[in-house]
Protein backbone atom coordinates (compact mmCIF):
# COMPACT_ATOMS: atom_id res chain seq x y z
CA UNK A 1 0.00 0.00 0.00
CA UNK A 2 1.19 3.66 -0.55
CA UNK A 3 1.56 6.19 2.39
CA UNK A 4 2.12 9.72 2.25
CA UNK A 5 5.69 11.21 2.88
CA UNK A 6 4.87 12.69 6.18
CA UNK A 7 5.15 8.74 7.43
CA UNK A 8 8.26 8.08 6.26
CA UNK A 9 9.48 11.64 7.24
CA UNK A 10 8.26 10.51 10.63
CA UNK A 11 8.91 6.45 11.11
CA UNK A 12 12.06 6.96 13.36
CA UNK A 13 10.89 10.00 15.19
CA UNK A 14 8.14 9.26 17.55
CA UNK A 15 8.28 6.71 20.23
CA UNK A 16 11.57 5.50 18.77
CA UNK A 17 13.86 8.30 20.58
CA UNK A 18 12.08 7.01 23.63
CA UNK A 19 12.84 3.44 23.33
CA UNK A 20 14.77 2.71 26.02
CA UNK A 21 11.80 4.50 28.74
CA UNK A 22 9.83 2.25 26.70
CA UNK A 23 12.06 -1.10 27.59
CA UNK A 24 12.32 -0.08 31.08
CA UNK A 25 9.16 0.33 31.14
CA UNK A 26 8.22 -3.64 30.07
CA UNK A 27 11.21 -4.40 32.62
CA UNK A 28 9.44 -2.72 35.20
CA UNK A 29 6.00 -4.45 34.10
CA UNK A 30 8.16 -8.12 34.82
CA UNK A 31 9.03 -6.86 38.23
CA UNK A 32 12.80 -5.99 37.42
CA UNK A 33 14.15 -3.30 39.95
CA UNK A 34 14.57 -0.90 37.57
CA UNK A 35 15.11 2.85 38.73
CA UNK A 36 13.26 4.73 36.16
CA UNK A 37 14.85 8.30 35.54
CA UNK A 38 13.82 8.75 32.14
CA UNK A 39 11.09 10.58 31.09
CA UNK A 40 9.76 14.09 33.19
CA UNK A 41 6.73 13.18 34.82
CA UNK A 42 6.23 15.10 38.40
CA UNK A 43 6.35 12.72 41.30
CA UNK A 44 4.70 15.02 43.26
CA UNK A 45 0.72 14.27 43.49
CA UNK A 46 -0.96 17.61 42.81
CA UNK A 47 -2.96 19.68 44.12
CA UNK A 48 -6.28 17.79 45.94
CA UNK A 49 -8.47 20.72 44.95
CA UNK A 50 -7.21 20.80 41.46
CA UNK A 51 -8.69 17.20 41.19
CA UNK A 52 -11.52 18.18 42.92
CA UNK A 53 -12.47 21.09 40.50
CA UNK A 54 -12.39 18.33 37.66
CA UNK A 55 -14.44 15.91 39.17
CA UNK A 56 -17.17 18.57 39.64
CA UNK A 57 -17.08 19.79 36.30
CA UNK A 58 -17.43 16.45 35.45
CA UNK A 59 -20.60 15.42 37.73
CA UNK A 60 -21.57 18.92 36.54
CA UNK A 61 -22.33 17.99 32.73
CA UNK A 62 -19.49 19.72 31.58
CA UNK A 63 -18.72 16.52 29.27
CA UNK A 64 -19.90 18.31 26.06
CA UNK A 65 -19.02 19.60 22.78
CA UNK A 66 -16.22 22.64 23.55
CA UNK A 67 -15.21 25.47 21.15
CA UNK A 68 -12.62 25.87 18.42
CA UNK A 69 -10.94 28.04 20.09
CA UNK A 70 -10.94 26.81 24.19
CA UNK A 71 -13.52 27.41 26.97
CA UNK A 72 -14.04 31.88 27.43
CA UNK A 73 -13.06 31.14 31.26
CA UNK A 74 -10.33 29.05 30.94
CA UNK A 75 -9.00 31.53 27.93
CA UNK A 76 -9.03 34.27 30.05
CA UNK A 77 -7.77 32.28 32.60
CA UNK A 78 -4.29 31.84 30.15
CA UNK A 79 -4.79 35.65 29.08
CA UNK A 80 -5.20 37.23 32.44
CA UNK A 81 -1.74 35.03 34.01
CA UNK A 82 0.54 36.56 30.64
CA UNK A 83 -1.18 39.81 31.15
CA UNK A 84 0.77 39.46 34.78
CA UNK A 85 3.66 38.06 34.05
CA UNK A 86 4.53 39.45 30.30
CA UNK A 87 4.25 42.89 31.28
CA UNK A 88 1.30 43.89 28.71
CA UNK A 89 -2.47 43.47 28.10
CA UNK A 90 -3.31 39.81 26.67
CA UNK A 91 -6.88 39.00 25.77
CA UNK A 92 -8.70 35.94 24.51
CA UNK A 93 -7.69 37.09 20.71
CA UNK A 94 -4.43 36.38 21.33
CA UNK A 95 -5.17 32.83 22.78
CA UNK A 96 -6.15 29.38 21.79
CA UNK A 97 -6.35 26.37 24.01
CA UNK A 98 -4.52 22.78 23.03
CA UNK A 99 -4.30 19.66 24.32
CA UNK A 100 -0.50 20.14 25.88
CA UNK A 101 2.37 22.20 24.73
CA UNK A 102 3.11 19.35 22.26
CA UNK A 103 0.06 19.49 20.01
CA UNK A 104 0.09 23.68 20.44
CA UNK A 105 3.98 23.40 18.72
CA UNK A 106 2.67 20.91 15.70
CA UNK A 107 -0.24 23.55 14.99
CA UNK A 108 1.79 26.43 15.43
CA UNK A 109 4.98 25.17 13.28
CA UNK A 110 2.05 23.79 10.91
CA UNK A 111 0.26 27.06 10.53
CA UNK A 112 3.76 28.75 10.01
CA UNK A 113 6.20 26.74 7.95
CA UNK A 114 6.38 24.09 5.05
CA UNK A 115 9.22 22.04 2.93
CA UNK A 116 10.09 25.09 1.30
CA UNK A 117 11.57 26.42 4.63
CA UNK A 118 13.67 25.32 7.20
CA UNK A 119 13.25 25.75 11.20
CA UNK A 120 16.12 26.81 13.49
CA UNK A 121 16.43 24.89 17.15
CA UNK A 122 19.16 25.34 19.68
CA UNK A 123 20.57 21.43 19.65
CA UNK A 124 20.49 19.55 22.72
CA UNK A 125 16.77 20.56 22.08
CA UNK A 126 13.76 18.73 23.52
CA UNK A 127 13.40 14.74 21.83
CA UNK A 128 10.21 15.61 19.92
CA UNK A 129 11.60 18.79 18.43
CA UNK A 130 13.17 16.58 15.67
CA UNK A 131 9.34 15.05 14.67
CA UNK A 132 7.44 17.97 15.28
CA UNK A 133 9.88 19.88 12.26
CA UNK A 134 9.91 17.11 10.12
CA UNK A 135 6.15 16.39 10.21
CA UNK A 136 5.91 20.16 8.61
CA UNK A 137 8.30 18.81 5.85
CA UNK A 138 10.57 22.06 6.77
CA UNK A 139 14.33 21.66 7.00
CA UNK A 140 15.85 21.75 10.68
CA UNK A 141 18.44 23.80 11.36
CA UNK A 142 20.73 23.32 14.41
CA UNK A 143 21.84 26.17 16.39
CA UNK A 144 24.98 24.86 18.28
CA UNK A 145 24.31 25.29 22.55
CA UNK A 146 27.76 25.31 23.57
CA UNK A 147 28.75 24.25 26.97
CA UNK A 148 30.75 27.17 27.89
CA UNK A 149 28.20 29.75 27.15
CA UNK A 150 26.14 27.28 29.93
CA UNK A 151 24.20 25.62 26.92
CA UNK A 152 22.34 29.43 26.59
CA UNK A 153 21.57 30.17 23.23
CA UNK A 154 24.13 33.32 21.68
CA UNK A 155 22.71 35.47 18.49
CA UNK A 156 25.84 35.09 16.54
CA UNK A 157 25.33 31.63 16.57
CA UNK A 158 22.15 31.69 15.54
CA UNK A 159 23.08 34.76 12.87
CA UNK A 160 25.40 32.26 11.69
CA UNK A 161 23.46 29.10 10.87
CA UNK A 162 20.56 31.41 9.17
CA UNK A 163 19.88 30.90 5.26
CA UNK A 164 17.34 32.45 2.98
CA UNK A 165 14.47 29.95 3.25
CA UNK A 166 14.62 30.37 7.27
CA UNK A 167 11.06 31.26 8.68
CA UNK A 168 11.03 30.22 12.47
CA UNK A 169 13.23 30.26 15.64
CA UNK A 170 11.95 27.32 17.78
CA UNK A 171 12.97 28.69 21.13
CA UNK A 172 13.35 26.62 24.29
CA UNK A 173 13.59 28.63 27.22
CA UNK A 174 13.66 27.68 30.50
CA UNK A 175 15.61 24.74 28.25
CA UNK A 176 15.10 21.19 28.38
CA UNK A 177 17.65 18.57 28.53
CA UNK A 178 20.29 21.35 29.32
CA UNK A 179 18.00 23.01 32.36
CA UNK A 180 19.67 26.75 30.99
CA UNK A 181 18.32 29.88 31.32
CA UNK A 182 18.52 33.12 29.16
CA UNK A 183 19.43 36.35 30.64
CA UNK A 184 17.02 39.52 29.53
CA UNK A 185 20.35 40.41 27.29
CA UNK A 186 20.45 37.38 25.25
CA UNK A 187 16.85 37.28 24.81
CA UNK A 188 17.33 40.82 23.22
CA UNK A 189 19.93 39.54 21.07
CA UNK A 190 17.77 36.82 19.77
CA UNK A 191 15.00 38.74 19.34
CA UNK A 192 17.26 41.52 17.13
CA UNK A 193 18.64 38.57 15.34
CA UNK A 194 14.60 37.27 14.29
CA UNK A 195 13.57 40.96 13.31
CA UNK A 196 16.65 41.24 11.46
CA UNK A 197 15.79 38.00 8.96
CA UNK A 198 12.53 38.52 10.15
CA UNK A 199 11.74 35.15 11.86
CA UNK A 200 8.78 33.92 13.86
CA UNK A 201 10.10 32.98 17.80
CA UNK A 202 8.15 30.28 18.48
CA UNK A 203 8.85 30.28 22.59
CA UNK A 204 8.27 27.14 24.31
CA UNK A 205 8.12 28.17 28.48
CA UNK A 206 6.81 25.32 29.42
CA UNK A 207 9.38 25.56 32.65
CA UNK A 208 8.77 29.33 33.08
CA UNK A 209 8.07 28.90 36.65
CA UNK A 210 10.82 25.79 37.28
CA UNK A 211 13.52 28.62 37.08
CA UNK A 212 16.71 28.09 40.32
CA UNK A 213 19.14 30.47 39.19
CA UNK A 214 18.83 33.74 37.07
CA UNK A 215 15.42 34.89 35.80
CA UNK A 216 13.16 33.79 33.07
CA UNK A 217 12.65 36.32 30.57
CA UNK A 218 10.33 36.31 27.75
CA UNK A 219 10.35 37.60 24.23
CA UNK A 220 6.97 38.09 24.66
CA UNK A 221 8.11 41.12 27.27
CA UNK A 222 9.60 42.81 24.20
CA UNK A 223 7.00 45.44 22.65
CA UNK A 224 9.19 45.72 19.75
CA UNK A 225 9.44 42.04 18.44
CA UNK A 226 5.81 41.17 19.94
CA UNK A 227 4.47 41.12 16.46
CA UNK A 228 6.94 37.87 15.68
CA UNK A 229 6.30 35.95 18.94
CA UNK A 230 4.33 33.36 19.70
CA UNK A 231 4.20 31.32 23.50
CA UNK A 232 3.47 27.71 24.05
CA UNK A 233 3.05 25.76 27.42
CA UNK A 234 0.39 24.01 29.51
CA UNK A 235 -0.33 22.91 33.21
CA UNK A 236 1.86 19.40 32.92
CA UNK A 237 4.74 20.99 34.36
CA UNK A 238 3.22 24.26 36.42
CA UNK A 239 0.47 21.64 38.27
CA UNK A 240 2.16 18.21 37.81
CA UNK A 241 -0.52 17.26 35.52
CA UNK A 242 0.78 16.10 32.41
CA UNK A 243 -1.98 13.81 31.18
CA UNK A 244 -4.58 16.23 31.28
CA UNK A 245 -3.34 17.43 27.92
CA UNK A 246 -3.93 20.87 28.22
CA UNK A 247 -2.37 24.10 27.14
CA UNK A 248 -2.36 26.85 24.81
CA UNK A 249 -0.58 29.34 22.27
CA UNK A 250 -0.20 33.04 23.55
CA UNK A 251 0.33 35.41 20.31
CA UNK A 252 -0.61 38.17 18.08
CA UNK A 253 -4.37 38.79 17.57
CA UNK A 254 -3.28 38.12 13.45
CA UNK A 255 -1.99 34.62 13.82
CA UNK A 256 -4.17 33.52 16.45
CA UNK A 257 -7.15 34.48 13.69
CA UNK A 258 -5.01 32.73 11.23
CA UNK A 259 -4.32 29.58 13.25
CA UNK A 260 -8.32 29.01 14.76
CA UNK A 261 -9.19 26.97 11.66
CA UNK A 262 -6.16 25.03 11.65
CA UNK A 263 -7.01 23.79 15.06
CA UNK A 264 -10.54 23.68 14.49
CA UNK A 265 -9.43 21.31 11.81
CA UNK A 266 -7.54 19.02 13.77
CA UNK A 267 -9.47 19.29 17.34
CA UNK A 268 -13.08 20.04 17.16
CA UNK A 269 -12.39 21.47 20.19
CA UNK A 270 -10.83 20.45 23.29
CA UNK A 271 -12.07 18.86 27.01
CA UNK A 272 -14.66 20.88 28.86
CA UNK A 273 -14.15 19.47 32.32
CA UNK A 274 -10.48 19.44 31.50
CA UNK A 275 -10.43 23.20 30.55
CA UNK A 276 -12.37 24.25 33.99
CA UNK A 277 -10.05 22.25 36.25
CA UNK A 278 -6.86 23.92 34.16
CA UNK A 279 -8.39 27.66 35.02
CA UNK A 280 -9.17 26.31 38.32
CA UNK A 281 -5.31 26.06 38.49
CA UNK A 282 -4.39 29.25 36.95
CA UNK A 283 -6.47 31.00 39.03
CA UNK A 284 -5.53 29.50 42.09
CA UNK A 285 -2.36 30.69 44.63
CA UNK A 286 -0.76 27.32 44.43
CA UNK A 287 2.81 26.46 45.81
CA UNK A 288 3.15 23.54 43.76
CA UNK A 289 5.61 24.33 41.57
CA UNK A 290 7.88 26.26 44.07
CA UNK A 291 7.67 22.65 46.43
CA UNK A 292 8.50 20.81 43.37
CA UNK A 293 11.38 23.24 42.41
CA UNK A 294 12.48 23.15 45.35
CA UNK A 295 13.11 19.22 45.43
CA UNK A 296 14.80 19.19 42.57
CA UNK A 297 17.05 21.88 43.37
CA UNK A 298 17.81 19.45 46.28
CA UNK A 299 18.54 16.52 44.35
CA UNK A 300 19.97 17.77 41.27
CA UNK A 301 22.90 19.09 44.16
CA UNK A 302 22.86 15.13 45.61
CA UNK A 303 23.47 13.71 42.73
CA UNK A 304 26.38 15.97 41.77
CA UNK A 305 27.67 15.36 45.27
CA UNK A 306 27.16 11.83 45.14
CA UNK A 307 28.84 11.32 41.44
CA UNK A 308 31.54 13.37 42.68
CA UNK A 309 33.86 10.17 43.30
CA UNK A 310 33.68 9.09 39.70
CA UNK A 311 35.87 11.95 37.62
CA UNK A 312 35.33 10.05 34.39
CA UNK A 313 31.42 11.54 34.45
CA UNK A 314 30.78 15.14 34.40
CA UNK A 315 27.19 16.28 35.94
CA UNK A 316 26.02 19.98 34.40
CA UNK A 317 24.03 21.78 37.57
CA UNK A 318 21.11 22.57 35.95
CA UNK A 319 19.53 26.26 36.54
CA UNK A 320 15.61 25.30 35.94
CA UNK A 321 13.71 22.15 35.21
CA UNK A 322 13.23 18.51 35.90
CA UNK A 323 16.47 17.01 34.26
CA UNK A 324 20.00 16.72 35.01
CA UNK A 325 22.81 16.25 32.01
CA UNK A 326 26.08 13.88 32.77
CA UNK A 327 28.70 14.39 30.27
CA UNK A 328 29.93 10.69 30.03
CA UNK A 329 32.59 11.39 27.26
CA UNK A 330 35.57 10.02 29.81
CA UNK A 331 34.33 6.67 30.23
CA UNK A 332 34.92 6.53 26.31
CA UNK A 333 31.80 5.43 25.75
CA UNK A 334 28.44 7.70 23.89
CA UNK A 335 25.87 8.54 26.00
CA UNK A 336 23.62 6.05 24.16
CA UNK A 337 25.85 2.98 25.13
CA UNK A 338 26.07 4.33 28.38
CA UNK A 339 22.45 4.37 28.88
CA UNK A 340 22.09 1.10 27.26
CA UNK A 341 24.88 -0.94 29.59
CA UNK A 342 23.41 0.67 32.63
CA UNK A 343 19.85 -0.44 32.31
CA UNK A 344 21.24 -3.81 31.51
CA UNK A 345 24.07 -4.04 34.09
CA UNK A 346 22.84 -1.70 36.95
CA UNK A 347 19.35 -1.57 36.01
CA UNK A 348 19.31 2.24 36.34
CA UNK A 349 17.16 4.13 33.59
CA UNK A 350 18.75 7.63 31.94
CA UNK A 351 18.04 8.76 28.52
CA UNK A 352 20.73 8.88 26.03
CA UNK A 353 21.63 12.03 25.12
CA UNK A 354 21.70 11.38 21.35
CA UNK A 355 17.53 11.50 21.70
CA UNK A 356 18.15 15.60 22.09
CA UNK A 357 20.33 16.03 19.21
CA UNK A 358 24.16 15.79 17.94
CA UNK A 359 25.38 17.95 20.12
CA UNK A 360 24.36 15.82 23.16
CA UNK A 361 25.66 12.56 22.17
CA UNK A 362 28.53 12.73 24.71
CA UNK A 363 25.72 12.62 27.45
CA UNK A 364 23.21 10.96 28.96
CA UNK A 365 19.75 13.06 30.85
CA UNK A 366 18.62 11.93 34.38
CA UNK A 367 15.42 13.04 35.20
CA UNK A 368 14.99 14.41 38.80
CA UNK A 369 11.16 13.00 39.62
CA UNK A 370 12.16 10.43 41.85
CA UNK A 371 12.30 10.51 45.74
CA UNK A 372 16.14 11.15 47.63
CA UNK A 373 16.57 7.99 48.55
CA UNK A 374 15.77 6.32 45.19
CA UNK A 375 17.87 8.51 43.11
CA UNK A 376 21.08 7.93 45.73
CA UNK A 377 20.82 4.30 45.57
CA UNK A 378 20.63 5.33 41.45
CA UNK A 379 24.02 7.19 41.82
CA UNK A 380 25.88 4.31 43.73
CA UNK A 381 24.75 2.46 41.41
CA UNK A 382 26.11 4.67 38.53
CA UNK A 383 29.30 4.83 40.26
CA UNK A 384 30.18 1.12 40.44
CA UNK A 385 28.87 0.58 36.80
CA UNK A 386 31.91 3.17 36.05
CA UNK A 387 34.43 1.76 38.46
CA UNK A 388 34.12 -1.71 36.10
C1 LIG B 1 10.51 21.47 26.44
C2 LIG B 1 9.23 20.73 26.44
N1 LIG B 1 8.25 21.13 25.62
C3 LIG B 1 7.07 20.50 25.57
C4 LIG B 1 6.82 19.39 26.36
C5 LIG B 1 5.48 18.73 26.27
O1 LIG B 1 4.66 19.26 27.23
P1 LIG B 1 3.08 19.02 27.25
O2 LIG B 1 2.82 17.98 28.29
O3 LIG B 1 2.53 20.33 27.63
O4 LIG B 1 2.66 18.60 25.88
C6 LIG B 1 7.81 18.93 27.24
C7 LIG B 1 7.60 17.74 28.07
O5 LIG B 1 8.47 17.20 28.68
C8 LIG B 1 9.04 19.62 27.27
O6 LIG B 1 10.03 19.23 28.09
Amino acid sequence: MRYAPITDRLMKLGSEKWKLHFETRRLKALGEPVIELTIGEPDLPPDRAILEALVSALYSGRTKYSYGRGEPDTLKAIADKYTKSRGYSVNEENVIYFPGTQTAIFATLLGLVGQQDSVLVGDPYYATYEGLIAATGAKRLSVPLRQEHGFRMQAADLEREIRDDSRLLLLNNPNNPTGSVLSRSEVQAICRVCEKYNLWILADEVYENLVYKGEFYSPLSEENYRNRVISVASVSKTYGVPGFRSGWVVGPEEFCKKLIALAETMLFGGVPFIADATAFALNSSSDFVDRMGASYVHRAKLIVDALAPSPQINPFLPSSGMFLLIDVAGTGMEGEEFAWKLLKNKKVAVMPGNSFGSNATSFIRVSLTVEDALLMEACKRINSFVKV
